[in-house]
C-alpha cells in the first residue's frame, strides 16, 4: 500500500481528537561488537577466535516453529527476524513517519555529530536519519544483521546487545532513539543508565513505544474479548521470558530516576480499523490493523510455546478465532503510542 501525501502532519491532537461519534454501546558477556559494513563481520577485538567465530555465526540464523530467529545471543529477542518480519517491520516504519511527517519530536540540535538508533532492525529509521542529517554519523545497533547492504556513506550497523555494556566513547552522542523495543527489554534502570552516561551533556533521548493493549475510545474492552487475550496471554509468556510487556506507561518516569530531566510524554491514539470519520485516519487505522493481524502468529509464538509451553498446533488453531475478531471494529479500538523523550544534564 502506498500512502498518499500526508501535506498536515497529523499532530498529537489531530490524532487524540478526530474520532467518530461514540458507537452506541460498549460493555464496557561477551560484549563483542559486530559491525555489518566490514568484510565478514569481523571485529576489533583483540581476540580473534572469538571474532571469527562469531563472524561466522551471526547469520547462521535458527528456524523455530517455521519461523526464522536471531543468532547473536540466541534466544534474548522473542520474535522472528526473517523477510515476513521485516517487511512488517517496514510498514509500521512507513506508518509511523507518514502520520508524524518527521523522524523525531525531540530536538537532535543544529548540527548532530552523533546518533545512536537502538534496535535499529531493518534500519530504515537510521538510513531516513542520515539522509536528513548529511553530516551525522549515524549508528544502527541490532541483534540481526538484516539491513541493506547500500547505506548513505554516513550510517553504519553493528550486531550487538543494546543490554550488553556499550562500548562507544562517553559524552559521545547528540542524540539516541528507539523504537518499538518495548517488547524486547529486560532491564531498563541498565540501559537508561548507559544512555545518560554516554549522551553528551545537554542531549536528548527520545522513544516510540506502544502500550500493547488495545483500547477502546469510549469504554474498556472487555477482558474476556479474544483481541484483550491475545495481548493478555502474549504478555503472560513473555514475562515468563523475562520481559515486562506493560512497561510503556512507566518509562519515563524511569527515565527519571535515571537522572533524566525535561522528560516529557505524549500519547497518541493509533486506531485499529476504518471506523475513524476522518479520512486519513480512516487509512491509517485500515493499515495499522492489517499490520497487527499481519503479526498475529510472529507476535504470538515464542512467548506462547516457550514462555507458556503451548503446542505449536494449540497456538495455531487458537489464532485462528483470533484473526476473527480483528475483522470488526466494534470497540472503535486504538493501541496509544507514547513518545517519550528527556535531557541529559547539562554540565
Ligand atoms: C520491533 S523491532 C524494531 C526495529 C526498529 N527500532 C523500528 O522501529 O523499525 C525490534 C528489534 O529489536 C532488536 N532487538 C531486540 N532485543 C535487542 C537487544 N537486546 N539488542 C539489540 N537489538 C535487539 C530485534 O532484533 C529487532 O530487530
Amino acid at each position: 500500500m502506498t500512502f498518499p501525501t500526508n501535506d498536515r502532519a497529523v499532530s498529537v491532537n489531530l490524532v487524540q481528537d478526530k474520532y467518530a461519534a461514540p458507537p452506541p454501546e460498549i460493555q464496557t558477556s561477551d560484549d563483542t561488537i559486530v559491525d555489518i559494513n566490514d568484510a565478514g563481520y569481523e571485529t576489533d577485538s583483540s581476540n580473534s577466535s572469538i571474532s571469527t567465530s562469531l563472524s561466522l555465526s551471526v547469520v547462521d540464523y535458527p528456524f523455530e516453529n517455521g519461523r526464522r530467529y536471531h543468532k547473536f545471543r540466541e534466544g534474548r529477542y522473542c520474535f522472528p527476524n526473517d523477510e515476513l518480519e521485516q517487511e512488517r517491520e517496514d510498514r509500521i516504519h512507513e506508518l509511523m513517519v507518514y502520520l508524524f511527517n518527521r523522524l523525531h519530536f525531540a530536538p537532535v540540535g543544529v548540527n548532530p555529530k552523533n546518533i545512536l538508533d537502538l534496535v535499529t532492525g531493518t534500519g530504515m529509521w537510521a538510513i531516513e536519519i542520515g539522509n536528513r542529517y548529511p553530516n551525522a554519523n549515524v549508528l544502527g545497533v541490532d541483534l540481526s544483521a538484516i539491513q541493506p547492504e547500500w547505506v548513505p556513506p554516513n550510517v553504519r550497523f553493528m550486531v550487538d546487545d543494546v543490554e550488553s555494556e556499550w562500548a562507544q566513547p562517553r559524552n559521545h552522542f547528540d542524540y539516541i532513539n528507539s523504537r518499538n523495543m518495548v517488547l524486547a527489554v529486560r532491564s531498563w534502570p541498565r540501559l537508561f543508565r548507559q544512555a545518560l552516561r554516554d549522551l553528551k551533556p545537554g542531549a536528548w533521548m527520545e522513544m516510540q513505544e506502544f502500550d500493547h493493549l488495545p483500547q477502546s475510545q469510549y469504554g474498556s474492552i472487555p477482558l474476556n474479548h479474544p483481541v484483550s487475550k491475545y495481548w493478555d496471554l502474549l504478555g503472560s509468556g513473555l514475562s515468563c521470558l523475562g520481559v515486562n510487556s506493560k512497561v510503556t506507561v512507566f518509562l519515563a518516569d524511569m527515565m527519571r530516576d535515571a537522572g533524566f530531566q525535561n522528560v516529557s510524554s505524549r500519547i497518541l491514539r493509533i486506531p485499529i480499523g476504518e471506523w475513524p470519520e476522518d479520512d486519513l485516519l480512516k487509512m491509517v487505522g485500515r493499515y495499522f490493523k492489517s499490520i497487527l493481524i499481519d503479526g498475529i502468529q510472529s507476535m504470538a509464538l515464542r512467548p506462547l510455546t516457550r514462555g507458556l509451553m503451548w503446542s505449536r498446533e494449540e497456538v495455531e488453531v487458537w489464532l485462528v478465532e483470533e484473526r476473527r475478531a480483528y475483522k470488526d471494529d466494534l470497540f472503535y479500538s486504538h493501541m496509544p503510542l507514547h513518545i517519550i523523550s528527556g535531557q541529559k544534564p547539562s554540565l
